[in-house]
């Protein structure tokens, strides 16, 4: 590199530096307004049970792309399919629990133990209406969970131990498959 071509990335270098350590504290004070508007429940769990929520959400995205994809196509098998992984069971169950809040437990069981299920009977009786307003009432219960708990602190997520089960409350007519 010329000389002069050397001295000019220096200056650049250095002045994106200065920038970035003035602009520090505005960020921090952005951060710590938007955490002040932040009213969602805090689920206070171990760092793998983070990760593996997390996981597990990203998964949710998935299917539900999935079954709009196979709506496009009328593919009500696929749908079926997919619902009933979504659908409540003993793991599940279980996971929901190990989250320690009660409130979190009863919105996980509706969207899998009822909105899921609901899916799956509209789309076996082939119902495109029935099954597209099953798949948005699934939406609203990923809304209403997202807007009331969170799992993610700033400005740095501490340890926890892993809180004592929630119990299940499971709605009248809904059983638990293996
Ligand atoms: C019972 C509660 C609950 C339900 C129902 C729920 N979620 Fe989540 N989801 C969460 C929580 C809590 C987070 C973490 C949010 C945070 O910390 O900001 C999350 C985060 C996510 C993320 C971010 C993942 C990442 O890697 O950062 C995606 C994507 C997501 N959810 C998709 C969905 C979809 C799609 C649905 C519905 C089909 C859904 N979720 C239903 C509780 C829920």
């Amino acid at each position: 590199m010329k000389k002069k071509n050397r001295r000019f990335l220096l200056v650049l270098t250095s002045v994106v530096g200065v920038a970035s350590i003035l602009s520090q504290p505005v960020v921090a004070e952005q951060a710590r307004k938007t955490q002040e508007m932040d009213n969602r429940t805090l689920l206070t769990i171990p760092y793998e049970d983070r990760e593996d929520l997390l996981r597990v959400m990203r998964k949710n995205l998935t299917s539900l792309g999935e079954m709009i994809d196979a709506m496009a196509e009328d593919d009500f098998k696929t749908i079926e399919k997919v619902a009933d992984k979504m659908s409540f069971n003993e793991k599940k169950g279980q996971g929901l629990a190990r989250r320690g809040n009660p409130g979190f437990t009863a919105m996980g069981v509706q969207f899998h133990a009822v909105d899921a299920i609901a899916i799956k009977k509209a789309a076996e009786a082939k119902n495109r209406n029935g099954t597209l307003r099953a798949m948005s009432r699934m939406v609203s219960s990923c809304v209403a969970c997202h807007e009331s708990f969170k799992v993610i602190e700033w400005p740095n997520n501490k340890i926890y131990k892993r809180p004592a089960p929630s119990p299940l409350v499971l709605p009248p007519g809904v059983t638990i498959r293996d």
